[in-house]
């Protein structure tokens, strides 16, 4: 497979790298500290066109290809993984599933704000007892004939007091199990939509994740997503793109900590010389530099499959699988490069290292994407 970069991916690689270092690096570290949301650098984001990449011009969207959202994100991830999130969540589910599956009329008052950062997304599957099991949702949404009633709590979403509009996953019809559930879009101002307190978390502390309540929130018949019954297979095709973003996030959390840590290896001297020379260093970024190229291969064969429209859920979830793994294992390492200054949070990677642990968990966990893959290399 050829994964030559066109020109247009090396400016947009370079674009991000460039963002990424003038304008988040400066604050991730206080950001991370208080738990404060980049809410400028994610303005700018979307002035540069950052949060509706993949999504149609005609609607405010960049229009490029899966290849160059990977890029942008695996750069913008080896800086603040807090502000991928946000940017990962904007893109792949909320602005391409509306872009995808959306009537005009959802994507002219919607979309067109998603996709230029004027407003920000949320997507809400997860509950208290459906996190990975998705198909047990007890949100519901009855139908009023020309509204739905919506009840019921969504918990760990990304953007969960920033957004302005929720695309929230509910059960209409018990009865169908998964064939009864539907995707809306919901905005935040309205009556009975109550926003939880904000979750304080090991990683990602720069994105903001709360609980979301909904008591009788009268959702108009024209924000369903799709025909009646659609919302399951909304979700999952939605979340299958979501984890190629999510793999490249991975991917720089990756990146950004062997890079802090080839740099320091080069600096640092111990028993006379510097630390890159002694084998055991050595050897380490070896097993990271490997990991990181093998990783980058999985993430852009999801990113071609999904340009090329063929079949992406195996593919992405292996990138998701094992770049995630990456992630975690290479950050640990560079804190074990860096030593005692690994501990402390002036040298970034053990930031990094608690910010890599989420790509294992969110947008199904490790476990779930063993069983997406096993069961396609099973059943074919
Ligand atoms: N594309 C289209 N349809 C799909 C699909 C896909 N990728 N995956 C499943 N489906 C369809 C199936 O074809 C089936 O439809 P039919 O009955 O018509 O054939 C239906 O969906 C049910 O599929 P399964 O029987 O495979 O469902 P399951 O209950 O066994 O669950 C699962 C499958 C893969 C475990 C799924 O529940 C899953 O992905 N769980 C994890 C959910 C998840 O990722 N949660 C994260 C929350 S979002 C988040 O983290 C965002 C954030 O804030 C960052």
């Amino acid at each position: 497979m050829d994964f030559k970069l066109t020109e247009e991916h090396i400016m947009i690689r370079d674009a991000a790298r460039d963002f990424a270092n003038s304008e988040l690096l400066p604050g991730v570290i206080e950001r991370d500290d208080k738990q404060e949301f980049p809410t400028e650098q994610i303005k700018k984001m979307g002035e540069l066109g950052f949060l509706g990449m993949m999504a149609s011009p005609e609607y405010g969207g960049g229009g490029m290809d899966t290849v160059s959202y990977v890029l942008a994100m695996e750069e913008i991830s080896k800086i603040d993984a807090s502000a991928s999130v946000v940017m990962s969540v904007n893109n792949s589910l909320v602005c391409w599933g509306l872009d995808t599956f959306g009537s005009p009329e959802q994507k002219e008052k919607y979309l067109t704000k998603l996709t230029t950062g004027e407003s920000i997304g949320a997507f809400c599957l997860s509950e208290p007892e459906a996190g990975s099991d998705a198909t047990s949702q007890k949100t519901t949404a009855i139908d009023h004939g020309d509204h739905y009633i919506l009840n019921g709590t969504k918990n760990w979403i990304t953007n969960g007091n920033t957004a302005d509009f929720y695309l929230v996953i509910a059960q209409t019809d018990r009865e169908k199990k998964h064939k009864g559930i539907n995707a809306f879009i919901v905005e935040k101002t309205w009556e009975g939509f109550e926003i939880g307190p904000k979750e304080n978390k090991l990683g990602i502390r720069g994105s903001d994740t709360h609980s979301l309540i909904f008591n009788d929130v009268k959702v108009p018949k024209e924000n369903r997503i799709g025909e009646d019954g659609f919302g399951f297979k909304f979700a999952m095709k939605t979340l299958a793109g979501g984890r190629i973003g999510i793999a490249a996030q991975a991917l720089g959390i990756a990146g950004g900590a062997y890079e802090l840590a080839l740099k320091y290896s080069k600096e640092r001297k111990a028993f006379g010389t510097e630390i890159c020379n002694h084998q055991a260093i050595a050897f380490k970024l070896a097993d990271m530099h490997v990991s990181i190229e093998a990783a980058r291969m999985l993430v852009m064969k999801a990113a071609v499959d999904k340009d090329n429209k063929e079949n992406y859920d195996l593919s992405g979830a292996m990138a998701k699988l094992y770049a995630s793994k990456v992630a975690m294992d290479v950050s640990v390492e560079a804190v074990q490069v860096h030593g005692g200054n690994g501990f402390v949070k002036d040298y970034h990677v053990e930031r990094m290292m608690r910010d890599a642990k989420i790509t294992q968990i969110y947008e199904g966990t490790s476990e779930i994407q063993k069983i997406v893959i096993s069961r396609s290399i099973i059943n074919g």
